[in-house]
């Protein structure tokens, strides 16, 4: 899990001193990379468009929650537009604040603003279409991620699905005592959404985003 995930509560208590002191901008939840903020929503619209529809099987659209969702810069251009309704769950209640008027008129469709962190959190039992957590899972350690993945599954309404996109190691696991976060590789991310009794329903690599950064996976979960 790498070292510093492993006195769990300092890596909480010093991700949240962190964000605390980062500004509630798009640059800001994006590490100044604010960006690659248009590609990072075209790549998951044309991902998430795969699953929604009319249809045996297809996704709905009545209700999402966006994990991690800072001001909500997902909840805004991804999330809104395709569902009916959203709640957003946070650790920093500064981002929270600042959605409500980052997000607009188009607010007034947010169901619920939760500031809690994820590896304490339990979202409502069948409430949702769409579970998207993204630049996040590295604040959580091994076990909370596997157990947070877990109530999420119950979260979920009939065909939903779980989005994880996030960074990916090449291998092992980095640490980054900057923000108190680790970035896994591939395969121990598929171990833990096996662990979690997840099935990988599709994954693809976001395009086009800079060289020097690492890869972006988007995997989709039930
Ligand atoms: C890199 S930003 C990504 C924000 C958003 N997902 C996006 O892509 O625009 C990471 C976010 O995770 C939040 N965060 C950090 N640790 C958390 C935790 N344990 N539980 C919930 N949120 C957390 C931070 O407050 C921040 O808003």
């Amino acid at each position: 899990m790498g070292d510093i995930a492993k006195n769990e509560t300092t890596f909480y208590s010093n991700a949240e001193d962190y964000w605390k002191e980062v500004p509630p901008t798009v640059d800001g939840m994006l590490g100044g990379y604010g960006s690659i903020s248009s590609i990072d929503i075209n790549g998951s619209k044309a991902f998430l468009q795969k699953f929604l529809g009319e249809g045996e099987g297809k996704t709905g659209t009545s209700c999402a929650l966006d994990c991690g969702a800072g001001i909500g810069r997902i909840t805004k251009r991804l999330l809104l537009p395709l569902f009916n309704t959203v709640d957003l769950v946070d650790v920093t209640q500064e981002f929270l604040d600042k959605a409500k008027t980052y997000l607009g008129e188009e607010s007034k469709r947010v169901g619920n603003y939760i500031c809690t962190g994820l590896q304490e959190f339990a979202p409502e039992c069948g409430r949702y279409d769409i579970i998207w957590i993204q630049w996040v899972i590295g604040h959580l350690t091994d076990n909370h991620l596997v157990e947070f993945l877990r109530r999420c599954q119950k979260a979920l309404r009939p065909n939903g699905l779980i989005v994880i996109k996030d960074n990916v190691s090449y291998e092992g696991v980095v640490p980054d005592e900057v923000d108190s976060s680790i970035c896994r590789d591939l395969e121990i991310l598929h171990s833990l959404a096996n662990q979690a009794g997840l099935r990988i329903v599709h994954e693809e690599q976001q395009m086009n985003f800079p060289k020097e950064i690492y890869q972006v996976h988007t995997l989709a979960l039930r």
